[in-house]
């Protein structure tokens, strides 16, 4: 590992607060701050600094999008139901403008046909759906190579 160092802004929305109360067949066990101690631990790692940000609110998720140039060098998100359906966050995420990596903890390719849908996955350059918090682990890592070869 060598370089500068990056700091990855991890982003989750709607219902995620909720994570130790929801199904635990879908979406794990882990709450949502040992969920993130667990990235934070993972990132630094791979030399990754790590932000936290959590909203139920939409208008704030699109705000903090707004304000991560100056903090951020990628995004990793997961806007819960959001992802669906809420296209000023897919605007949002494009005016960021930063790598930027979907993720799910439960298969959304595989449930309601409506969770198939995702209006930010062309924004971003991985999707990891379905490995529960293991998919924050290949997120990490996926983006420290991202930003390596942005580094160029
Ligand atoms: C989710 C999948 C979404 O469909 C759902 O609405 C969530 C969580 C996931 O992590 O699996 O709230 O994004």
């Amino acid at each position: 590992m060598s370089g500068r160092s990056f700091t990855v802004e991890v982003m989750h929305g709607v219902n995620l607060d909720q994570l130790g109360r929801r199904d635990p067949l879908l979406y794990g066990t882990l709450t949502l701050p040992e969920l993130e101690a667990q990235i934070e631990r993972q990132a630094a790692e791979l030399g990754l600094g790590t932000r936290f940000f959590q909203t139920n609110h939409e208008g704030a998720f699109v705000e903090h999008l707004h304000g991560l140039r100056e903090d951020a060098d990628g995004i990793i998100l997961n806007p819960g139901t959001w992802t669906h359906y809420a296209w000023a966050i897919r605007d949002a995420l494009e005016i960021a403008a930063l790598p930027a990596i979907e993720v799910h903890l439960s298969d959304v390719e595989h449930r309601e046909p409506w969770r198939r849908v995702s209006v930010i996955r062309d924004l971003c350059f991985a999707t990891i759906s379905g490995r529960g918090p293991d998919g924050y682990v290949d997120a990490v890592s996926q983006m420290r190579e991202q930003l390596d070869r942005g580094r160029g």
